[in-house]
């Protein structure tokens, strides 16, 4: 039976075995897929493993969306881009470092029908995801990126991979269409901004990539003030769709079914 995993700290509430597993019964796949609790030196193991076809495929989450390029042999270009590879999987004997984070936070947008084209955008957080962020943004044609991050030097180091971002102090605003929180702020319920919402206009989007809880205090503060919200819920399932299209080489059906899986409020 083929073996799948997601590698992460912490891994405990990832919803991606539920979701694989779903499509592994809907598809008649002879495979499993499991979670797995690691830190950064079980790394380069958990890679030999699927060298050895004792694994086939993993995700990776935070923290190590980064340090996991060093190990593989080859990365595709968008994970090169970002230096950032959530999708690993053995092609030809290669280990491949993919990244489908990009296109995940594309469809998510699609799915809503929001046009990027020619928007500004606020992006609060320079953390693991933001890379594949950016760049998601960059291709769908965003006028302007501002970027804000609680430690400066973090979003100073994604300028240098992505030079015509604009950094922001934190706690300060440009004009904005669309603002997306890419911080860990929110994951607990209690998690507050210490921002004034009120002063960022309304009928703007407000866009977390948190889906756990479906609405944190940000996207609550962003409907009270008039703007549409969207949680990562979807970028979460269309990221999954992707990276079990390059395993199986099939595009596994979203359906109410499976979204009703990740339904936890
Ligand atoms: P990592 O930083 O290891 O990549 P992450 O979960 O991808 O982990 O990123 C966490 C993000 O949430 C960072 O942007 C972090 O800001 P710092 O770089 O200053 O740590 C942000 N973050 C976490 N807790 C925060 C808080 N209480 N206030 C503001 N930002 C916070």
């Amino acid at each position: 039976m083929k073996k799948y995993l997601v590698v992460g700290d912490p891994i405990k509430h990832s919803f991606s075995p539920t979701l694989h597993n779903y499509w592994f019964k809907k598809n008649n796949i002879s495979a499993i897929y499991e979670k797995r609790k690691i830190s950064e030196k079980d790394i380069k193991d958990t890679v030999t493993q699927i060298r050895n076809n004792q694994i086939n495929g993993i995700n990776i989450t935070v923290p190590f969306k980064k340090v996991v390029a060093k190990y593989v042999d080859e990365l595709s270009s968008l994970s090169q881009q970002t230096q950032s590879v959530n999708t690993v999987y053995k092609k030809e004997n290669k280990i491949i470092g993919d990244n489908t984070d990009i296109d995940g936070f594309k469809l998510s947008l699609s799915h809503i029908k929001y046009n990027i084209s020619d928007k500004k955008i606020f992006v609060l957080g320079a953390g693991g995801v933001v890379p594949s962020i950016i760049l998601s943004l960059k291709k769908m044609g965003a006028s302007k990126i501002f970027i804000s991050n609680r430690t400066k030097q973090k979003a100073e180091d994604l300028k240098k991979l992505y030079p015509d971002i604009e950094i922001i102090e934190w706690g300060e605003f440009k004009n904005f269409d669309m603002i997306i929180n890419a911080t860990s702020l929110g994951l607990n319920a209690k998690d507050k901004f210490e921002i004034d919402f009120s002063k960022l206009g309304s009928n703007k989007l407000y866009y977390d990539i948190i889906y756990n809880p479906p609405k944190t205090n940000f996207l609550l503060n962003g409907e009270k003030q008039k703007n549409k919200i969207e949680n990562g819920k979807m970028m979460f399932v269309f990221q999954a769709q992707l990276a079990f299209k390059i395993w199986h080489g099939i595009t596994p059906k979203i359906d109410n079914e499976v979204l009703k899986l990740l339904n936890h409020d």
